[in-house]
């Protein structure tokens, strides 16, 4: 199976890069990271050529291209280029675009598998940030048929998706989604039973076609991005 770099230190060289034409779910508490990672992936992807489309239900453009300078990822050129490639689906511009615009309906009406219609042609990777914002309107059965058929569909396309769903969304559907997907991170804030110090940390819930670690796997958000840090942890 083709894989994709994720772009996160340490994480490769584990799972060996995220499958390709496969959905990955991404979940966590507020803060904790994953809009990083979701940009993160997206820079990666650019990279290593595949078209990506970033779209965003919560934040702007511009506030997500800010948090992306941080870290040395010039958004702008990236799209310029034309392989990056961000959509709103928030704020007043989303009616002037019709793109936007039906995506945020489709969404809106809890119909979030129809997204794919209205995705520039020929997309090879998906950033969905994040699901959790519509998903609380929809009921749980509609929840996991939309997001079975929009796994379905990406997979049908040969597009790589990162879904972000916020940690209280995914509880509220008794974390049904990660049934869903072909894998699932989960980022966690936590003591750590030996020192004593918060951290960060990852758990590979699953990845399909791969061998993973059941430890949590530490990391930091520096001027890089997010870093895991010295490999796995207990
Ligand atoms: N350069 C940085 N260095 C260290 N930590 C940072 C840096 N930039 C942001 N952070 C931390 O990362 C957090 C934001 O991460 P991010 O926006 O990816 O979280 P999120 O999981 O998407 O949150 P939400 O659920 O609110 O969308 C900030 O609140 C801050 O604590
Ligand atoms: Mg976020």
């Amino acid at each position: 199976m083709d894989r994709i770099k994720s772009g996160i230190a340490g994480l490769d060289e584990i799972i060996g890069g995220i499958p390709a034409g496969r959905t990955v779910l991404l979940t966590g508490e507020p803060g904790c990271g994953k809009t990083i990672l979701g940009l993160q992936f997206a820079k990666s992807c650019c990279d290593q050529g595949k078209r990506t489309v970033y779209i965003t239900s919560e934040e702007d453009a511009a506030d997500l291209k800010f948090q992306a300078k941080g870290f040395g990822w010039d958004l702008d050129a990236l799209e310029e280029k034309g392989i990056l490639s961000i959509i709103e689906l928030t704020g007043k511009r989303v009616e002037s675009i019709d793109r936007a615009n039906k995506m945020a309906t489709a969404v809106r009406t809890g119909n979030f598998s129809n997204i794919l219609e209205h995705a520039p042609d020929e997309t090879q990777v998906l950033v969905f940030d994040s699901l959790g914002t519509y998903a609380a309107k929809v009921d749980q059965y509609q929840f996991k048929d939309q997001l079975d058929l929009l796994v379905y569909m990406l997979k049908e396309l040969d597009v790589t998706a990162l879904i972000i769903l916020d940690a209280a969304t995914s509880r509220n559907f008794q974390d049904s989604a990660e049934y869903s997907v072909y894998g699932a991170l989960r980022l966690v804030k936590r003591d750590n039973p030996y020192t004593g110090e918060r951290e960060r940390a990852m758990d590979i819930v699953k990845m399909r076609g791969t061998k993973t670690p059941i430890k949590l796997l530490t990391y930091e958000i520096g001027e890089n991005g997010i870093a895991l840090i010295g490999g796995q942890s207990s």
